[in-house]
């Protein structure tokens, strides 16, 4: 596949269980499509074998993410400019580009660097404390808006946030959610990155409520401290 509506597909930059996520050349600025594509091998397995529940399932929950997605209007949220299906039938959501995310900040810095540089030259530039600030602002306003929808974010982690050409955080990735109803957007049982899953979850996956969003990226701060740190 060249193309996916109108954009033109430049390469995929990421897959998960159930899509690709394609770096896509729109009319006039790069797109990134979320598409619908069963990948795990162990979900293929089951829908071959005629689980056609679990098929179906499997694609409302990324319909109930490009949709939910859709309607929360914040500076803060990922944007999606389009949702549509291909022509054999696949959905998939179109989002603006965004050139970089929290992961590619920090975790870099935090596992690979730091664990390949010697110990004499573990050196971290401090992280300046005011836009920390400005970042965890824009990053729990973001949440406030998701939580007033009744919905519960519930992947909170530095690869669902990504970062914009001014620094800001945009929060994406609402494939985990809980809606207001008490319904899953997942249809996996077990979810959630360990390092960042909150105890509570791990205990009791459906409760609902706002601190669980909240103490996850309050956990992120602890990433910015490290930074500060000399360790020679
Ligand atoms: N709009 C975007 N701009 C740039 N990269 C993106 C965008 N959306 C997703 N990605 C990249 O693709 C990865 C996977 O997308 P995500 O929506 O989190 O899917 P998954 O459900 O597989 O985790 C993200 O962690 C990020 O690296
Ligand atoms: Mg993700």
């Amino acid at each position: 596949m060249e193309s996916i509506g109108r954009c033109r597909i430049v390469r995929r930059l990421r897959g998960g269980h159930h899509c690709d996520v394609l770096l896509c050349r729109g009319s006039d600025a790069e797109t990134v499509v979320k598409l619908f594509h069963i990948r795990s091998r162990h979900l293929k397995r089951r829908i071959v074998k005629g689980d056609t529940a679990l098929a179906a399932r499997v694609r409302q929950s990324f319909m109930d993410e490009a949709g939910l997605t859709a309607d929360l209007s914040h500076p803060n949220i990922i944007k999606v400019l389009d949702i549509a299906e291909t022509p054999d039938g696949m959905p998939y959501f179109v989002m603006p580009h965004l050139s970089s995310s929290l992961a590619v900040r920090v975790w870099p810095l935090h596992l690979q660097s730091f664990l390949k540089t010697p110990v004499a030259e573990r050196h971290i530039e401090p992280i300046d404390p005011v836009e920390t600030a400005r970042f965890l602002q824009g990053l729990l306003s973001a949440l406030s808006v998701v939580h007033e929808a009744g919905i519960v974010h519930r992947d909170v982690k530095p690869n669902n946030i990504l970062i914009d050409d001014r620094g800001s955080p945009i929060l994406c990735d609402f494939g985990m959610a809980l809606l207001a109803s008490g319904e899953s957007v997942t249809w996996r049982k077990r979810f959630g990155a360990p390092p960042f899953v909150n105890p509570e979850q791990l205990i009791d996956p459906a409760a609902t409520g706002r601190p669980r969003d909240a103490s996850q990226a309050l956990d992120l701060l602890k990433s910015a401290p490290s930074r500060n740190m000399q360790l020679t």
